[in-house]
């Protein structure tokens, strides 16, 4: 039925896409799904597995650095064995051919910069990078300072051999420290209880507010402010494409609610 449903809609979405001048598209945990990456909040999501109080907000990573750090060198490791699926590279294809605009994620897994380099060929793959409003794990940052830096595994063995993430480091091994200014390194995401940071997100609101349609691709539309950037569009003037297999709190304000996978529906859409 659903699929039935989606053929149904997919002509209004394609005609929306051919209309539009200006196209964003806020991407979350969904678009990753395929590539294996758990979400969040669905059946056996990530957050089902663990307390976010206990992992991912700043208040957990003062009172215990180690333990943080642990579940993200686990999810670095992890997401070291995960691709870019047929979602993520349709929109990268998309919005290379299209050279402005682009992307909004959530996601901290770099699976839409890789797309992007995979589809660019030569070309330079900017049109395609994202605003990872979120952060990228695979970066470090100061806890002080805030430098930025390659992400640095937790221990190095004594035979030299750097960590691929996972796998409890040894006891006692110092965590990453600043080079700079010798503060505690630590994976450069937003943790909860942190504020995101306001220059990407004031990018990323005057893209979305200047479209004039924006695609919200497999997120819940719970977390803000990011939630809020499909609704700068349409208070914009814009319209609201939503691809997700499950309703959500955007569903209502959107044009067309693709009811499906993004690896299966991207690439019919955006071909
Ligand atoms: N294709 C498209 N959407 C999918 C797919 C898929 N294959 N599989 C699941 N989804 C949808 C689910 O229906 C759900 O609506 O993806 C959404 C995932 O929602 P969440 O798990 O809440 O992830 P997200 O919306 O990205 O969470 C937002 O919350 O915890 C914070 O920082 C974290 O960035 C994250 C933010």
């Amino acid at each position: 039925m659903q699929a039935t449903k989606r053929e149904a809609d997919l002509p209004r979405a394609r005609e929306l896409i051919a209309q539009a001048r200006r196209v964003v598209a806020l991407t979350g945990a969904g678009i990753s799904a395929e590539s294996g990456v758990p979400t969040f909040r669905d059946a056996g999501g990530l957050w089902r597995n663990y307390r976010p109080e206990e992992l991912a907000t700043i208040g957990a990573f003062e009172r215990d650095p180690r333990t943080v750090w642990e579940w993200y060198e686990w999810r670095r490791g992890f997401l070291a064995t995960c691709n870019p699926n047929d979602g993520h590279r349709a929109l990268a294809r998309f919005f290379l051919g299209r050279g402005e605009d682009g992307i909004v994620t959530q996601n901290v897994d770099g699976l839409h910069t890789r797309a992007a380099i995979e589809e660019a060929g030569d070309a330079p793959p900017d049109a395609a990078l994202p605003i990872e409003i979120h952060g990228a794990i695979a970066r470090d940052r100061c806890n002080e300072c805030g430098l930025r830096a390659e992400a640095e595994p937790l221990a190095v063995r004594d035979d030299g051999a750097r960590r691929t993430g996972g796998g409890e480091p040894p006891p006692g091994d110092p965590l990453p420290r600043c080079a700079e200014c010798g503060g505690l390194r630590r994976p450069d995401v937003v943790l909860f209880g942190e504020m995101l940071d306001s220059a990407l997100l004031e990018r990323a609101q005057t893209m979305a507010a200047r479209a004039d349609l924006c695609l919200v691709i497999g997120t819940s539309a719970v977390v803000y402010p990011a939630a809020g950037i499909p609704l700068a569009t349409l208070h914009g003037g814009g319209r609201i494409i939503e691809v997700n297999p499950q309703a959500t709190d955007l569903t209502r304000a959107a044009e067309v609610a693709l009811r499906g996978a993004a690896g299966e529906v991207l690439p019919e859409l955006l071909a």
